[in-house]
């Protein structure tokens, strides 16, 4: 029987609790221990979810012997020096989205994972759910042609104005928060953007509340991007190439369902639900990868991770939106 992959996770806000609750799925996991930045919230969230050990120090879990890795769930200003901390204390990491703020921040951490030899990886978690690997399958079983183009959008209307995702100082804006989805999965089916150009609406917080980008890749392959905090859009994406398309009905980050439409042919449909919130499976790749004593995962390379980063960078210098500190 294999050993079950021993869970630490640091912080304890929203999206940690959905990937406590994605982990309890999992066979072959356990969540062994929780670090925040207070006893209380460590306290509340070992008891939510029977957490063996709770650290009121991120430097405790770090520390932690009985941890074989560990899940970032902090805002993403503070995930450069939260990964810092576990990688020198040599344990393997599972980043939040957008991995860093800034393509330099990425730069630096990858390169110390790298020298260390340490398992790093990004959770866009999007990219392991199943309807995406089947989406990936067909396409390169040729079922629509060499892919050519990605139309995708992402956005809601944001309410609270003093929260997270309109505040420069937690890494708040369209672009840095979701816009990361679209522009990934761009790189995902056609390899870095080679060129990125669009526009965007700056709100009073001093974050973009609305963009909408295009990108160049090699071949001639182009994406168009959507993202709001103002407007309930579509939420879908559609790759599409010389025989037809593919398409991800809303919400398409969360892929439930696959649509294959072939001109001339009865659509196709995928159901590809899963159980919890979906974050179990990036959580079984990145122990998988472990267990193989590999330090990057194949499905979510690092050096995608940073020319991401890159296209972001090179966005928000043409809008001069820039994060504190930068
Ligand atoms: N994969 C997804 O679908 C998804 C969805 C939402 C968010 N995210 C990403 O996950 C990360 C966290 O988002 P979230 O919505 O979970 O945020 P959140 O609810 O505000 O939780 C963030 C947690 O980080 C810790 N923290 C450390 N420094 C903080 C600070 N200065 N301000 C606020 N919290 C701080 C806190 O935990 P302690 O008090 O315990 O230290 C807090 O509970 C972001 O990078 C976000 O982009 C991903």
């Amino acid at each position: 029987m294999t050993t079950k992959f021993r869970w630490g996770i640091l912080g304890t806000g929203r999206i940690a609790r959905k990937f406590a609750a994605s982990v309890a799925t999992l066979p072959d996991a356990v969540l062994a221990a929780v670090g925040s930045r207070s006893a209380a919230s460590a306290e509340a969230f070992d008891r939510e979810f029977q957490i063996p050990v709770h650290h009121s120090s991120y430097a405790g879990l770090a520390n932690d012997p009985a941890v074989d890795g560990i899940y970032i769930a902090t805002p993403s200003p503070r995930h450069a020096g939260d990964m810092r901390l576990c990688l020198e204390a040599g344990k393997p990491v599972l980043c939040e989205k957008p991995f860093t703020v800034n393509s330099r921040e990425a730069n630096e951490i990858i390169a110390l994972a790298r020298a260390r030899r340490v398992l790093l990886m990004e959770a866009l978690w999007t990219r392991f759910l199943p309807a995406v690997v089947r989406m990936r399958e067909l396409i390169a079983a040729g079922r629509i042609g060499p892919p050519q183009s990605l139309v995708a959008d992402i956005g809601f209307p944001v309410t609270d104005r003093k929260g997270r995702l309109l505040d420069p100082a937690q890494g708040g804006g369209a672009l840095l928060d979701v816009g990361v989805y679209p522009v990934s999965l761009a790189s995902m089916l056609f390899g870095p953007a080679i060129a990125a150009t669009g526009y965007a609406d700056i709100g009073d917080t001093g974050v973009d509340e609305a963009f909408a980008i295009a990108l160049r890749h090699a071949g001639g392959k182009l994406t168009l991007a959507q993202g709001s905090f103002r407007c309930a859009l579509p939420l879908e994406a559609t790759v599409s190439g010389p025989l037809g398309y593919l398409r991800i009905p809303a919400p398409w980050w969360k892929a439930q369902t696959l649509i294959l439409a072939i001109a001339g042919k009865p659509e196709e449909r995928w159901d590809l639900s899963y159980p919890s919130f979906g974050l179990q499976f990036e959580a079984a790749a990145f122990a998988a990868h472990w267990r193989a004593g590999r330090t990057e995962a194949s499905e979510m390379p690092l050096d995608e991770t940073l020319s991401t980063l890159q296209t972001l960078d090179q966005l928000r210098a043409q809008w001069g939106l820039r994060y504190p500190g930068e």
